[in-house]
C-alpha cells in the first residue's frame, strides 16, 4: 500500500477505535432513567481519557460531546437533560480527534422493550449500511453505494433521508466527497483506493421529509415517524475496504 495511505489508514483507524471505545461505554449505561447529558458525559470522559479531542464539541457552535438523537430525531440531536424510558431508540454518533486524524460512528441503541416496527427499522438501517460496506472498493462509483442502501431500504418499505449524507473524512472532520445514501448504480465519482469516508444512511419509517428544530441542530422526521442511522469510517482498498470504527466488542 502507498506510503501515504498508510499513515491515514493507521491514524484513522486509532481515532476510530476510541470513538468505537466510547460506544462501548455507552452501551454500559444506557437504560430507561438515563439522560442525554450522562450520555455525553460518558463520551467525554472516555474519549478525553484516551488523549484525544470530541470532535462535535464546539464544531460550527455544537455544544456537545456527541449527538444523541432519540425516536423521530433524525440526527445531530443536542444532550439535554431528557430522560430516557422503556421503548425509546436513540443514536449516538460520536467522532474522535486524535494525532491530527478523525474516526466516526454511530449507533442504536434500545432502551429496555422496544416496538417490533422499531426493530425492523434498526436492523434495516444496519444491514444497508452493511451491504453498502460490502460493495466499496477501488473502481466502484458513489452512486454504488447510494443505490445499494435505498433499494435494500425500500424493499421493506421504509424511506431514505436525503438532507444528510455521509462524507469525506480525514485531517477534517467533514470534507468532500459527499456520499449520498440513495442514487442509481454507475453515476457519481469513482471511488479509489486511499479514500476514506463514511457511510451513514438514516433511515425513516414514513417518509423521507426533515426538518430542523428552533435549536438549529436538532433535525427530525417531518411526520413525526421513527428514524434510525448507523455510522462507520471506511477506508478504500484494491479490493474492498477496511473498517476502521468497528469495536471488537459488539456491532
Ligand atoms: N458526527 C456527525 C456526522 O456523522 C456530525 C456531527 S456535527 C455536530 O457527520 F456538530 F452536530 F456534532
Ligand atoms: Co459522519
Ligand atoms: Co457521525
Amino acid at each position: 500500500m502507498n506510503k501515504d495511505f498508510k499513515e491515514a489508514f493507521e491514524k484513522t483507524k486509532i481515532a476510530g477505535l476510541i470513538a468505537a471505545g466510547a460506544l462501548d461505554e455507552v452501551n454500559k449505561i444506557v437504560k430507561a432513567g438515563v439522560s442525554t447529558d450522562k450520555i455525553d458525559k460518558v463520551c467525554y470522559e472516555y474519549i478525553n481519557d484516551h488523549q484525544a479531542y470530541s470532535a462535535p464539541l464546539f464544531y460550527r457552535g455544537f455544544p456537545k460531546s456527541c449527538c444523541t438523537s432519540p425516536n423521530h430525531v433524525v440526527c445531530h440531536g443536542i444532550p439535554s437533560n431528557k430522560i430516557l424510558k422503556d421503548g425509546d431508540i436513540v443514536n449516538v454518533d460520536v467522532t474522535a480527534f486524535k494525532d491530527g486524524w478523525h474516526g466516526d460512528t454511530s449507533r442504536m441503541f434500545k432502551i429496555g422493550e422496544i416496538s417490533i416496527k422499531a426493530e425492523n427499522l434498526i436492523n434495516t438501517t444496519y444491514e444497508a449500511m452493511m451491504k453498502a460496506i460490502s460493495i466499496v472498493k477501488d473502481g466502484v462509483h458513489l452512486g454504488d453505494i447510494g443505490s445499494t442502501i435505498q433499494q435494500h431500504v425500500e424493499k421493506k418499505g421504509f424511506s431514505v433521508v436525503q438532507d444528510f449524507c455521509g462524507h469525506g473524512i480525514g485531517e477534517t472532520f467533514h470534507k468532500e466527497p459527499n456520499i449520498l445514501h440513495y442514487g442509481k448504480k454507475g453515476d457519481g465519482e469513482m471511488i479509489k483506493a486511499g479514500m476514506i469516508f463514511t457511510i451513514e444512511p438514516m433511515i425513516n419509517f414514513g417518509n423521507y421529509e426533515t426538518k430542523i428544530l428552533n435549536d438549529g441542530w436538532t433535525a427530525v422526521t417531518r411526520d413525526k415517524s421513527l428514524s434510525a442511522q448507523f455510522e462507520h469510517t471506511i477506508g478504500v482498498t484494491k479490493n474492498g475496504c477496511e473498517v476502521f470504527t468497528q469495536s471488537n466488542k459488539t456491532i
